[in-house]
Parts: structure tokens; sequence; C-alpha cells
């Protein structure tokens, strides 16, 4: 299935090379599929640029030194991938996924060892799950029932692609009506929400959690942009 548009020849990067989207395979032995054991990041490209490409992977290399998980490519090698991948597909504006898998290991377990890490990328037509109207005229957020993992257990700063604590949120808060969920951590501060950061503007002043959150590149370029105009 082609996501996002009709683009029938829709190049995907896995594996060390670049094939058709109907030719792009993962072992079914692969950490990431058995334990969610992978790493992630999303961009997007505007314009055919890539915003803040350099930080992206960056904190790509980061969440999987985290984890150990040993990327096949240098950062250089990552970003002239990334750049590839848009242009292979055309795109202008391109919603963007880098992701490294822990890979096959010796048999189907659970031990981290001997496994051959995976890059894989891809590029598809940008897209929001906020569409234009309500990115206008806002939208309905809820503060979620359920907690951040707390970073003693899985360092929020890790982007990895065990999602489900963010899944379930937002299912939560798409269930009551509502079109996003507020996450709490666990001593019941503020903390981000299931795939951004929040921001509180508040008599003129700006304020963002900076505990539990995953350091968001957008949240560090609003910060930069606020700081140019004091
Ligand atoms: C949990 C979470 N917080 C925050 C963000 C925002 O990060 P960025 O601004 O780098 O896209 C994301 C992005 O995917 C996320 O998954």
């Amino acid at each position: 299935m082609n996501i996002g548009s009709g683009c029938a020849e829709r190049q995907i990067y896995v594996g060390g090379e670049y094939v058709p989207e109907n030719e792009a395979r993962i072992s079914v032995f692969d950490h990431a599929v058995l334990y969610g054991d992978a790493v992630y990041d999303t961009a997007c490209a505007w314009g055919g640029q890539v915003f803040k490409l350099d930080e992206h992977v960056d904190r790509l290399f980061e969440s999987a030194h985290a984890l150990k998980i040993e990327i096949p490519l240098d950062k250089a090698g990552v970003r002239e991938v990334v750049l590839e991948i848009v242009r292979r597909n055309k795109l202008d504006n391109a919603y963007i996924k880098i992701i490294v898998t822990r890979g096959v290991g010796r048999m189907p377990l659970l031990s981290p060892y001997h496994c051959k890490p995976n890059l894989i990328a891809f590029a598809i037509p940008y897209l929001s799950l906020i569409d234009s109207d309500a990115q206008q005229e806002g939208i309905r957020a809820g503060i979620s029932s359920l907690r951040r993992i707390p970073s003693e257990c899985l360092d929020a700063k890790i982007k990895c692609c065990n999602y489900l604590n963010h899944i379930l949120m937002r299912m939560e808060a798409n269930e009551a009506g509502l079109d996003e969920a507020i996450e709490l951590d666990i001593g019941g501060y503020v903390a981000e929400a299931p795939g951004y950061n929040v921001f509180i503007a508040k008599h003129g002043v700006l304020h963002t959690p900076g505990e539990n959150i995953l350091v968001g590149v957008t949240r560090q370029t609003v910060i930069e942009l606020r700081r140019r105009r004091e």
C-alpha cells in the first residue's frame, strides 16, 4: 500500500539500498518487530529543504547510542540518505522518517547481542495530524488518566520505536471526543503530548516543561525565536 499519495514508484531506503516500496522488506525476526527495539527520528522538508537536518540526525545518533545500537552509516551518510530519499521521491514538502532497528539476532529471543542494525528511511508528502482549519481554530486536548513512563524506567530523551505509552494516551483522548492528550509525568506535572512538546503562554511569558520530555527540535526552535525577540 502506498501511504499519502498515488506515487506507484515510491522509493524506500532499507538494507543499504533504495528500493520500490513494494519491495521494501525487513525480517519478522528483527528486534524492532519482536520487541519495539529500534530508534527513529522524524523530520520535515519544506520547499525541498529539510528543516534542521543536523539536529534530527544528531538526536537519532544520541538515541541509538543510549540503546547501544550501532547505526550502519556515519552522520554524513545518514544526512545524505535523507536528502536522497526526498530527491528520489520528487518531494518538496515531505514527512520523513529515519528508523534504525536493532536487527536480527541469532535466535528470536530477548538477547540484544549479535544483531545487525538496519537503517530505514522514507519520505512521503507532508502530512499533519492537525488539519489547516484546526490549526487556525485550535484543537481540544485533555489531561490523560495515564502517566508518562518515568525517565528512570525509559529515558524520555530517547526517541525509540516503543510509543505505546503515547498511543494509549492518544486513544483515550480520541475515544473521549478530544483531539489530543496532555501527558502528565508520574509526579502530576505536565510533560508533553503524544508527538509534541507543549507550551503555555501566560501574561506574555512562555512556559514549557523541561523534564520527562523528548527534547524536541521544534521546542528548541520556538525557544530560540522567542529569545531573539527579547
Ligand atoms: C513524544 C514526543 N515529544 C515531542 C516531539 C516533538 O519533537 P520534534 O519537535 O523534534 O519533532 C515528538 C516528535 O515526534 C515526540 O514524539
